[in-house]
């Protein structure tokens, strides 16, 4: 199975995609890295590891979906079945989302419903939760909303600043992101409305 995994910025996810495909846990292949962020570590890794990389700079397009389209053609090209947002920056248009309808995963720092949007470490800290944790989900056309497929509960210390919770939550990502991929890729995942049911 070949997937393309989308970054903006540091790529630890990637990572530990990477790895995990590296050492067969994960049974696939990472066809492509598509970054929209040309200075993104991201592309470093995928390039360390042998990946092809497709950069694509959003200025150069007159929309959104000019700018997913361009992208689909090249994930068709490599008939990909899974595509995998690894700190991804951007919103998918609803073009992008109806063309892989359920076969878009992120990943979200915090446990969702809660804290949703870009800071879901600082605002589960700020808002006093005892209990956190990363979130894996399909992507649907709302933000970080789409049925969820794994979350890993990590308790918030009362000392907990927000640099040691994030590499806390860092950490359970690396671990919960190739488990779910795993999962996706040996068909095992099962989408029934809101509720993913794992075989
Ligand atoms: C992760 O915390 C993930 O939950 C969020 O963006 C961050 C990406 O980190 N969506 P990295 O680029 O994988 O290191």
């Amino acid at each position: 199975m070949n997937i393309a995994v989308l970054c903006s910025g540091n790529g630890s996810n990637l990572q530990a995609i990477i790895d995990k495909t590296a050492d067969g846990y994960i049974p696939a292949k990472i066809a492509v890295v598509v970054s929209d962020n040309k200075t993104a570590f991201a592309l470093k890794r995928a390039e360390k590891a042998g990946i092809e990389t497709l950069v694509l700079n959003p200025k150069d397009f007159a929309s959104r979906e000019a700018f997913d389209k361009e992208i689909i053609k090249d994930l068709r090209k490599r008939k990909i079945e899974l595509v995998v947002l690894a700190g991804y920056m951007r919103l998918l248009s609803d073009h992008f989302i109806k063309e892989y309808g359920n076969r878009i995963m992120n990943i979200h720092p915090s446990l969702l419903p809660s804290f949703k949007g870009t800071h879901g470490v600082r605002d589960a800290l700020e808002y006093g939760v005892k209990v956190t944790g990363p979130t894996v989900h399909f992507v649907d056309e709302k933000l970080d909303h789409g049925p969820i497929i794994l979350q890993k509960a990590i308790d918030v210390k009362d000392d907990d600043t927000e640099e040691g919770l994030l590499e806390r939550v860092h950490k359970e990502e690396h671990k919960i992101y190739p488990e779910a991929i795993k999962l996706f890729a040996e068909g095992r995942l099962k989408i029934n409305g809101r509720r993913v049911v794992i075989k």
